[in-house]
């Protein structure tokens, strides 16, 4: 089991398998992603053999990120290949869904176990506005036929911010209403790449908590490896709310997950300094184990984003969030 020096165990790994995105949301890429130099993100090979060793030390379930996962020709292979992982239960994918209605059975008849979206707006006009892409209508028709398939609860991810979506808050209750979806409410975090736009966007998600709270909205009691989100029902409500507050006290103390890049380099946080190389052991699987553990003990207790400092994470498309 890959447990760090503060008692927190980790069964959950973040790998992303490409920087690339097509979208520039205005808080990650607003000028698109920019290829620096010629970076080899991750081979099916290598992915096969990073999924393995993380197998073998603990690690139970698997959420495929980017950049844009969908961005890869390859990402059906990587599913099934994460999937046939011995010791990995679930393999999750973080999408912006924009190829999802050409390619969601793909993903499905490969393995894939869970599904979250970005939609940061359901109007059309705003959705264009913060992505630049006006592909809203066909994002929401994939989601509808995903909640046919084999895929459990699927998640929405909206970044919650101030000059943009914000005032859409009841539109996003209106939505789950009949839905059996979670939308998970993400405060805008600081990057290298936002910090002006992150000054005049950011929302607290307590001002929000307290207003469903008044409005009868129940938190939901968790596992205690449930990890950072805090999750809210309503009798009324076929969907929940969920909270992503990383500005709140105590939110590190919950962490249950690890990242690797799209570079091969293992991140024990978002806003931490510095990746840790694991392309070097690839090839001794126990090596590579006694790494992970090894760099697991370099973990802090906290990441120091209160304090404005984000690392030298310059945008999330390079952790995939
Ligand atoms: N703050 C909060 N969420 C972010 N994401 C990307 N950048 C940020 C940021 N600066 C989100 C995406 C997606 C998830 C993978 O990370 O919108 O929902
Ligand atoms: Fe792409 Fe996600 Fe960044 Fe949007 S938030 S630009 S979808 S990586």
């Amino acid at each position: 089991m890959l447990q760090d020096n503060y008692g927190r165990q980790f069964r959950y790994l973040r790998l992303s398998v490409t920087e690339a995105c097509n979208y520039r949301c205005n808080y990650c890429l607003p000028d698109g992603y920019q290829q620096e130099g010629r970076p080899s993100f991750l081979s099916l090979t290598e992915i096969r053999k990073i999924a393995s060793a993380f197998a073998q030390a603990g690690i139970d379930k698997i959420r495929i990120t980017g950049g844009e996962p969908s961005i890869r020709k390859d990402l059906p292979q990587i599913i099934e290949a994460v999937k046939a992982t011995p010791g990995i239960k679930t393999v999750a994918l973080t999408t912006n869904g924009h190829r999802m209605e050409k390619y969601l059975d793909d993903w499905v008849a490969a393995g894939l176990d869970r599904l979250n979206v970005s939609i940061d707006s359901f109007d059309p006009r705003m959705f264009n506005s913060i992505t630049g892409h006006d592909a809203l209508e066909s994002i929401l028709r994939a989601l509808d036929k995903a909640c046919a398939t084999s895929i459990g609860t699927i998640k929405v991810n909206t970044v919650l911010m101030r000059q943009y979506n914000l005032r859409e808050f009841e539109d996003f209750l209106s939505w789950i209403k009949d839905r059996p979806i979670t939308l998970r409410m993400i405060e805008l975090m600081e990057t290298g790449d936002n910090k002006q736009f992150f000054h005049d966007n950011h929302v607290a998600a307590n001002e929000l908590e307290s207003s469903l709270i008044s409005r009868g909205w129940q938190r939901q009691i968790r596992a205690k490896s449930a990890g950072p989100a805090k999750e809210y029902f309503h009798p009324d409500f076929d969907g929940r709310i969920g909270f992503i507050a990383p500005y709140s006290k105590d939110f590190c103390s919950s962490c249950n997950r690890l990242r690797v890049s799209s570079l091969g380099k293992l991140h024990l946080c978002l806003f931490g300094e510095e990746g840790y190389e694991l392309r070097p052991y690839l090839d001794d699987p126990e090596k590579l184990i006694h790494y992970i553990h090894q760099v697991l003990g370099l973990k802090l207790p906290t990441h120091y984003l209160q304090e404005h400092q984000s690392g030298a994470t310059k945008h999330l498309a390079m952790l995939g969030g």
